[in-house]
């Protein structure tokens, strides 16, 4: 059975040999499109492109092949420019063998080839702490190490 790995949402699902990605994404509650294209795709039928994804990791192999349908309606985009190879939409893709699935990649307007599409602005990167002064933060620790002004050597 080919396993299908939702990179982004850190889920691996089972599937049959032939299935289609995008009703066992949706079964799997994977969430394939965004905000008003959840109510406003084509539900499968290969005309709107809102459902594209990245097959990752040298995996686009192990899709099924890409109909000249599919394929037109690719080129109508910017989805897939740096991309070509892996830029599958979901709807049309046949799982042949296992897949590593990028979701919601985004718009690619430069053609950028990087490993990975940028990070949502729903998943802000973590905050880093602010240091905290010495003297700020009296611990019997930090008061019994040396600070590296008394431990250096005068001159
Ligand atoms: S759902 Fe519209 S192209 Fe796939």
């Amino acid at each position: 059975m080919p396993k299908v790995k939702f990179v982004q949402e850190k889920k691996e699902i089972e599937v049959a040999p032939g299935a289609n990605l995008r009703t066992e994404a949706m079964k799997a509650g994977i969430e394939l499109y965004e905000g008003p294209d959840r109510l406003l795709n084509c539900r499968g039928f290969g005309m709107c492109a809102t459902c594209t994804v990245w097959l990752k990791n040298d995996t686009a192999k192990n899709a099924g092949p890409m109909g000249i349908h599919e394929r037109i309606r690719r080129a109508l985009g910017f989805w897939a420019l740096g991309h070509e190879e892996e830029c599958r939409l979901a709807c049309q893709t046949k799982v042949m063998g296992d897949l590593e699935v990028w979701t919601r990649p985004g718009y690619n307007w430069f053609g950028e080839t990087a490993a990975a599409p940028a990070a949502k602005p729903s998943a802000p990167a973590p905050v880093a702490k602010p240091a905290v002064a010495a003297s700020a933060a009296p611990s019997s620790a930090a008061s019994a190490a040396p600070s590296s002004a008394t431990a250096a050597p005068k001159a």
